[in-house]
């Protein structure tokens, strides 16, 4: 087999066998087909697409190419939750917390962020003090032990993934229906859950810009979770505009402890109310979604899923005692709101604009490897379709360089849009693929 061949094939339109698809991963995990070969495959599969069972073979082939972790000496049904990828999307700091206080274990190896998008293993490193780097010993013995373990990718799992995500990231090959689909699901299948809940972004902030190509990636990879006996439900949700109020690290570590107490914005805890209730019912840890939602209402108000993240915090070397006190956070030198001159209704808040500001604030990285501030960021005035009062905040900026403030509130002021009239709310949860 030629590489040289391989790539014709797909750029005429060909199909790939299982055996040719594991001599590609396999020859590109190892070194023996050079970047410039995989790139130009990468290329001719976002043009010419994969089908459904060459998309499982690949999944298969990137899972093979590093370990698998294996959950069996933990009780219950572990059930992971991934989203494709969001501006703000805080709901992994809620939901790990919530589900595993109602007795489902949450194994969840997670990511940094890259461009305007935020990971959660960044956002986790605000707590002062807490460990996202653990063996897979450790994080098997936090599940175990606490029924929670929040850690960052390893090396070990899915070394062909890695590989060829950097190589997209730089190529315009990343928004791939069957290239993402094979990445998610691949780490999926290799950390070992049981059972898997997705959170498939649509939108102007998301990869999926629109409802047709959403249900498409949805329905590819519940069938990948399918034929390999992981039972997969998929919720395909709105990214017109960021998730919650916060973006930016610390600010949304502190937007999960104020949901987790019962405070905090709607939309953030309605999709966590989803997205948990769905993870309870697959767990085994309720009949139904109206009966997880209920369990998930009643550790909000108790403090149990409270004290479950405060649990988990101190498992992980971190200060648990940020659950009391958000000032034990990073916080920024400087704050400066947009004040509405009257009253307005907030008509368009761009996820993606508005990410790339908090990333120019210094929230994320623009290249792999950048060091990013904890501290910086932005928080909504609120949600498209709510009213702002006059004199109150649109939007303020948390910065630590009083430059880059003033460049902030310009760009957010050019791209915020107003409306004096009211305007109806965004959908958020748009349809369940199953
Ligand atoms: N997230 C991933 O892990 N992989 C992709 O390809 C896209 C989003
Ligand atoms: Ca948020």
């Amino acid at each position: 087999m030629r590489m040289y061949d391989l790539i014709k094939k797909k750029r005429d339109g060909g199909v790939f066998s299982r055996q040719e698809i594991e001599f590609i991963v396999k020859g590109f995990t190892s070194g023996e087909i050079p970047d410039y070969q995989m790139a130009a495959l990468a290329m001719a599969i976002y043009f010419q697409g994969m089908n459904i069972e060459e998309t499982v073979n690949l999944t298969l082939a990137m899972v093979d190419s590093g370990v698998r972790l294996d959950l069996s000496s933990i009780p219950g049904i572990k059930v992971d939750k991934h989203s494709t990828g969001g501006v703000a999307d805080t709901t992994t700091l809620v939901l790990a917390p919530l589900v595993a206080s109602c007795g489902v274990p949450v194994a969840k190896l997670s990511g940094r962020g890259l461009g305007h998008t935020g990971g959660t293993i960044d956002k986790l490193e605000s707590i002062p003090g807490l460990k996202v780097e653990l063996s897979l010993e450790e994080f098997k013995e936090n599940v175990k032990r606490y029924g929670i373990a929040i850690a960052s990718q390893t090396e070990e799992l899915t070394p062909a993934d890695k590989k060829l995500y950097a190589l997209r990231d730089v190529t315009a090959t990343v928004d791939s229906i069957p290239l993402i689909a094979s990445s998610i699901m691949s780490k999926k299948i290799a950390a070992g859950a049981d059972a898997i809940v997705l959170d498939v972004k649509v939108g102007q902030g998301a990869f999926m810009k629109d409802l047709p190509s959403a249900r498409k990636l949805a329905q590819v990879m519940v069938e990948i979770g399918r034929s390999v006996g992981r039972r997969t439900i998929a919720y395909i949700t709105n990214m017109d505009q960021p998730l919650g109020l916060a973006i930016g690290n610390s600010l949304e570590v502190a937007e999960a402890i104020q949901v987790l107490r019962g405070e905090g914005s709607q939309d953030l805890i309605n999709l966590c109310l989803e997205l948990g209730s769905a993870m309870l019912v697959l767990g085994g840890k309720a009949k139904d979604k109206e009966e997880g939602k209920k369990k998930l209402k009643e550790a909000l108000v108790s403090r149990k899923a409270l004290e479950k993240f405060r649990e988990f915090i101190l498992a992980q070397g971190g200060e648990g005692r940020v659950v009391e006190d958000l000032n034990l956070l990073p916080q920024a030198r400087f704050k400066e709101s947009w004040l509405a001159k009257e009253e307005v209704y907030l008509a368009e808040l761009p996820a993606e604009r508005l990410g790339q500001v908090a990333m120019k604030l210094g929230a994320g990285r623009e290249k792999k490897g950048e060091k990013i501030d904890l501290a910086v960021g932005l928080v909504l005035g609120g949600k498209v379709g709510d009213r702002i009062d006059k004199g109150k905040p649109i939007v303020t900026v948390y910065a630590n360089d009083e430059n880059r403030l003033k460049v902030a509130l310009e760009e957010l002021k050019a791209c915020i849009k107003l409306s004096s009239t009211p305007l109806p709310p965004l959908p958020l949860i748009l349809e369940e693929v199953s």
